[in-house]
């Protein structure tokens, strides 16, 4: 995507309190990996609750191009998988984002032999596939990876369960070997597994087809490989990020909002932070209330692998601390380039510098409006929430990055009460249906 493209613009009317009810959407990166994993099945697929988000666009797009029948309704969307007649992903869509890696794991998962681009996603650190092909390496396939292209193929014509031990928690490796060895022959256990809501959500829907996977959402997951996969209907889970994001802009803006439709023991890292700050947070079944005290202290917090703090909310909760009283300590322990969003929070009167991995702000009493340029995903959403706290205008370049990620955002934060105006909109693909 080329920065600035169609000179589109968020600006921002700043220093309004958010107040009322939202209602959040399905889940961003359940949905990619789950849409990736429909290819593994026998049998046509139902997936429901799918964001209208650009990375859902763009995989079910990558799926159509392989060959599956693909038909959307709405929020649900139909996969038949047995019409695939392509083997490589098409570049440009691969290119477009991280997820894209799923479909190795699937592909290779069902057909025994993948071939995908390497992918693209949020420019936030190295984001290597190492640990990815030492597991399917470890079930028993040849991986080369040469010249931006990874290829894949099982030894003998079918992936074989083994042990692997990850030398580090990826949710993304986690992923793409449970795709990797549902269907392979004998048993695999993967140790040192991601624990992410979204790891658990992608072996629900694999056990919705027949899959035999125990213990995801702990360390160690044991799959025990089927020899086929029946068709399903499913639903995707709340998602996550975009609950806290508007946790986070109800407290930074001295608002109170109430978010409808999540999943609070997913958000328990997000809500210790904000009571610790000050903020009041209760909540109820899948309903989640943050309310302003007026009191808003500085914090120590480091982003860590569920259930520690996710490093998604870093950016936009890093935004909020601006104004905290006090200086917090930010320590970013999962990518190394997250921080990109501090400089542009300094034109607006931010008191922060970055030193390695740790983002040193010391609060001050307001952000000024500024206009300021979104790196990716979630510092757009940083920045959003930065202009809905400052005083004045606040206009953000790229705001194409945000729509990858959340559902009629601008929509949804106006509707609270905030004044978001959008100049030089491209189509909206969301009111498409696309
Ligand atoms: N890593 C390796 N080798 C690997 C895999 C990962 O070195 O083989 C490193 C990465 O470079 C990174 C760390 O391990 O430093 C964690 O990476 P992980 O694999 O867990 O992340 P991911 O699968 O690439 C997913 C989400 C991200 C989210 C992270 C962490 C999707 C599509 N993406 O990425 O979401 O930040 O997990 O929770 O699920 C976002 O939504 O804005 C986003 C970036």
């Amino acid at each position: 995507m080329i920065d600035g493209v169609g000179g589109e613009r968020w600006i921002i009317e700043g220093g309004r309190p958010l107040r009322g009810e939202v209602e959040v959407g399905g889940g961003k990166n359940p949905a990619v990996a789950v849409i990736a994993a429909s290819l593994l099945c026998d049998e046509p697929v139902t997936i429901e609750n799918l964001p209208y988000i650009e990375d859902v666009r763009v995989m079910i797009d990558l799926l159509g191009d392989l060959g599956a029948k693909v038909s959307r309704c709405g929020r649900t969307v139909r996969v038949d998988p047995r019409t695939v007649c392509r083997s490589e992903p098409r570049d440009d869509l691969a290119r477009a984002l991280r997820a894209s890696s799923y479909l190795l794991g699937a592909m290779l998962g069902r057909w025994s032999q993948a071939q995908i681009p390497y992918p693209g996603g949020c420019d936030i650190g190295d984001r290597a596939l190492d640990q990815h092909i030492k597991g399917m390496r470890a079930l028993g396939a040849a991986v080369t990876d040469q010249y931006g292209v990874i290829r894949a193929s099982a030894k003998g014509g079918r992936l074989a369960g083994a042990e692997i031990y990850l030398d580090m928690v990826t949710v993304g490796g986690t992923i793409n070997l449970l795709l990797a060895s549902c269907r392979a022959k004998g048993q695999t256990l993967l140790f040192n597994a991601a624990k992410e809501p979204h790891v658990v959500e992608v072996a629900n829907f694999l056990n919705s087809m027949g899959a035999r996977i125990k213990g995801a959402g702990t360390d160690v997951i044991r799959v025990t490989g089927v020899d086929r996969l029946h068709g399903t209907v499913y639903a995707i889970i709340p998602d996550q990020i975009e609950t806290g994001t508007m946790m986070i802009a109800a407290a930074a803006t001295d608002g109170d909002v109430t978010v409808r439709g999540c999943i609070p023991t997913h958000m328990e890292a997000l809500s210790a932070k904000l009571l610790e700050m000050g903020v009041r947070v209760d909540d109820h079944d899948d309903v989640i209330r943050v309310r302003s005290t007026g009191i808003r202290r500085a914090l120590t917090l480091k982003t860590q692998v569920y259930p520690g703090f996710p490093t998604d909310l870093q950016q936009p909760m890093t935004a909020m601390l601006c104004t905290a009283r006090g200086v917090s300590l930010i320590t970013e322990t999962i990518f190394e380039s997250r921080f990109k969003h501090i400089r542009e929070l300094a034109r607006m009167g931010a008191r922060a510098q970055v030193l390695d991995r740790v983002a040193v702000i010391e609060g001050v009493p307001e952000l000024a409006g500024a206009a300021l340029t979104a790196t990716d995903l979630r510092a757009g959403a940083a920045l959003v929430v930065a202009g809905l706290m400052a005083r004045g205008s606040t206009e953000i370049l790229n705001p194409h990055y945000i729509d990858r990620g959340y559902e009629h955002f601008a929509e949804k934060l106006n509707a609270l009460g905030a004044r978001i105006i959008k100049e030089g909109r491209r189509e909206d693909h969301a009111k498409a249906g696309a």
